[in-house]
């Protein structure tokens, strides 16, 4: 562990080499949305994209110049001049200009010697700082370059007068021992500060980033959620939580925001953050096993390296066949249950039995095991949300609409709304009246026929999310998949509020 002070500036990457990630596509405003956000979460720069790629790449890339925000905003271009015209049409004042080094680029990409494509960087470098342009250069492939030419050209655009010079690791290959070399060598080349570009494609990413840090860089280009071409870049949240813990060396993104960031970026791209990933992961703080949820709940350090409201998380425990008497009475306590300690082992050996299947016991199923347990009468459950009334008007030349009659907090609520079936309608009128307390997302719906024909009895299971990441299942059985939805809807809800109301009581 480094231990050495220093501010590291974040240039990111999202809306650019991000935005390469296969399947992921943004809008122009889809991409001002997110750098609004980049720009709360303190980010130094934005690479807004590429704006010689397409109309709406070049109008994305104006727009988020438009907005004036305090991150510089940077604009990619080849080393050619259309490029470059393409960039200063979005009136972007910072350019990245690349330029494959290594040969077998030069000689299947580019198909240009050595010497053409240094002539080539140093006539764009001039023409983008004569246009006005402040100019980031990276070398492609840099890790696969002839040391002694990478060596040349950085220090011939060092003296072009560069504002920085990017040290991209663009096919993944390098190791945290061969990045420092690689970074040492350029700095002791140049006097132009340097940045590291690390790609993921033997999950190395961040390792090598960090020792590109190390080594001398003092920025990081990174994405949120490791997005990128393949297996992606340097994940921002990574780089910036690992800095900030293990290497103390300070940046100037608010990690509070970090959460929300990647929640927005993965909703936007559509690209799911994955379960077990560090920082941003649904289960980063998420703690099953029993003498972990002991450990955890006498002290959060034993299992907790980073506290997770430090990245504006919050610790989850969930039963399952790991799952101890300790960590299930805690789980109980936060949903106003408290089993007798007879009923409490009753209640273990059950979640276990349903461990051994091979499943996660959610807090809506602990619930009913408990209810079960301890009998229906002891743990009657509050209800902040009722409904009242449910209709439903569909047809083969309507639009379908739902209308809802609630009682929240007491208080009657109405109110109708279309849908692209009798479901999303009725889901859409309640998330509407419920929207005045907590906006409440439908992250998952799964339907199942528990019985067979016309008249089968359908089983819907939910899980519900609100704007802080509590998420709960609920589920609900009827013959009618309306009922049956807004039946789970509604128990979701209440569990969500009654959770939030626990919480707050704290
Ligand atoms: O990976 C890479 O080399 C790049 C460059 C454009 C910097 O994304
Ligand atoms: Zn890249």
């Amino acid at each position: 562990m480094s231990a050495s002070i220093g501010k590291v500036r974040i240039f990111d990457t999202t809306l650019r080499d991000g935005e390469q990630t296969p399947g992921a596509s943004l809008t122009p405003d889809e991409k001002v949305v997110i750098a609004r956000q980049l720009d709360r979460l303190g980010v130094d720069a934005i690479e807004a994209g590429t704006p010689i790629t397409s109309k709406g790449e070049l109008m994305g890339v104006k727009l988020v110049a438009k907005e004036g925000l305090k991150a510089e905003i940077y604009g990619l271009a080849r080393m050619l001049i259309a490029d470059v015209d393409a960039v200063l049409e979005t009136d972007v004042n910072h350019v990245h200009l690349f330029i494959a080094t290594s040969d077998i680029h030069l000689k299947h990409k580019l198909r240009m010697t050595r010497e053409q494509a240094l002539q080539r960087t140093l006539e764009i470098i001039d023409y983008a700082k004569d246009h006005g342009l402040i100019v980031e250069f990276s070398a492609e492939d840099a890790s696969r370059t002839g040391l002694a030419y990478l060596k040349r050209v950085y220090k011939e655009v060092d003296e072009a007068g560069v504002t920085r010079i990017n040290i991209p690791d663009t096919v993944g290959i390098m190791t945290p021992k061969t990045m420092y070399k690689l970074v040492n060598e350029v700095k002791s080349t140049v006097k132009t500060p340097l940045s590291v570009h690390c790609h993921n494609d033997f999950g190395m990413a961040v390792a090598n980033t960090l020792a590109g840090v190390e080594a001398g860089a003092d920025q990081a280009q990174v994405s949120v959620n490791g997005l990128g071409e393949r297996a992606g870049n340097a994940s921002l949240e990574e780089v910036v939580i690992a800095l900030n813990l293990l290497y103390k060396k300070r940046s100037n993104v608010v990690p509070e925001l970090i959460y929300q960031t990647s929640q927005l970026v993965a909703r936007l791209t559509g690209i799911p953050v994955q379960p077990n990933k560090a920082v941003v992961g649904e289960n980063a703080f998420t703690h099953e096993a029993g003498i972990h949820t002991h450990g955890i709940t006498a002290l959060p350090l034993t299992y907790e390296p980073i506290d997770p409201k430090l990245v504006g998380r919050r610790r989850k425990l969930v039963a399952g066949k790991h799952a101890g008497a300790h960590g299930i009475k805690v789980e109980l306590d936060e949903l106003g249950l408290h089993p007798s300690d007879e009923q409490l082992q009753e209640i273990v050996v059950k979640v276990k039995e349903i461990g051994d299947r091979g499943k996660i016991v959610t807090d809506a199923e602990l619930i009913d095991i408990a209810r079960y347990v301890m009998g229906e009468a002891a743990v009657e459950e509050e209800k902040i949300i009722s409904l009242e009334e449910l209709a439903v008007m569909t047809g083969t030349r309507m639009i379908p609409t739902a209308s809802v009659r609630v009682v929240l907090d007491g208080k009657d609520f109405s109110s109708a709304q279309t849908g692209v079936g009798p479901v999303d309608a009725a889901m859409k009128a309640i998330q509407t009246i419920t929207s005045s307390i907590v906006n409440v997302n439908l992250k998952e719906y799964r339907l199942e026929a528990l019985t067979g024909g016309s008249n089968a009895v359908a089983e819907v299971i939910i899980k519900v999310e609100d704007v802080d990441g509590n998420s709960v299942s609920s589920r609900s059985a009827h013959e009618d998949i309306v009922k049956a939805s807004v039946n789970a809807m509604i128990t979701g809800i209440n569990k969500l509020l009654i959770r939030r109301r626990l919480h707050s009581k704290e």
